[in-house]
């Protein structure tokens, strides 16, 4: 079962960043994930929330920031004064610092309030920049977004989130018409016979998010591909 550092190894360092990005390297992690987001002069930077308000000193909206003004806000310190002086990564410094790593990068495309045009093929025109598109498996749980990603690029792996708990769930994958490579589903919606469903399709299931060990095991147990979590060293 693959470790996959949410946020990166957000439970030791400020999600997000580049000291998480390179704790989860450290700790031996199999994949990172990551959430990526345009700036107002669309520049794909890594940030969960669609304002910075939870995770820096500032306030706003990523889209109606520019780069410039995002880079002037401190990430670190309201996760630790440790950490003070941590800027928002772009996605290109943070494919420089993990991009020839044997890992695997889950992007996440977030959308949301608004729907940037360009998103995708920014984050592609990065990807292939730095030669990580074997390694990156692109996940949303904007299905459209991925559907653009695909019209862009035929050869991406695709990995569907579900918040939902899906009736006839592969019907629905079936009628994406999307060549599927991963589905990542809620931990607490994941079943053995939708495991075991995934497999006969040669589809992969990365679950999100488990920061417990025993529950952990449970589903190493069921037999899931991958882990998404916090801590990278859950079951070390
Ligand atoms: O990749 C799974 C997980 O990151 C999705 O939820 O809200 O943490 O981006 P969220
Ligand atoms: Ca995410």
């Amino acid at each position: 079962m693959n470790i996959i550092a949410h946020r990166g190894a957000s439970t030791y360092a400020p999600e997000n960043t580049l000291a998480a990005f390179q704790k989860a390297l450290d700790q031996g992690a199999d994949g990172i994930e990551l959430d990526v987001r345009l700036t107002k002069d669309n520049v794909p930077v890594i940030c969960h929330d669609a304002t910075v308000n939870r995770t820096s000193n500032g306030k706003g909206f990523i889209h109606n920031m520019t780069l410039n003004q995002l880079k002037k806000l401190d990430f670190g310190s309201t996760f630790s004064k440790k950490f003070k002086g941590e800027t928002i990564p772009t996605l290109d410094e943070t494919l420089s610092l993990i991009g020839d790593k044997p890992i695997t990068i889950h992007i996440e495309l977030k959308n949301g309030p608004v729907i940037p045009k360009d998103l995708e093929r920014k984050v592609l025109d990065l990807v292939y920049r730095h030669g990580v598109e074997h390694k990156v498996v692109y996940s949303s749980f904007d299905h459209v977004s991925l559907q653009r990603l695909t019209n862009i690029d035929p050869n991406a792996k695709i990995g569907l989130l579900f918040h939902i708990n899906l009736i006839n769930l592969f019907d629905y994958i079936q009628n994406t018409g999307l060549h599927i490579y991963s589905i990542h589903p809620n931990h607490f919606y994941v079943t053995e016979e939708m495991i075991d469903e995934a497999h006969e399709r040669n589809i992969e299931v990365n679950i999100y998010t488990v920061n417990n060990r025993d529950q952990a095991k449970i589903y190493q147990g069921l037999g899931i591909d991958g882990l998404i979590t916090n801590d990278p060293l859950i079951l070390k």
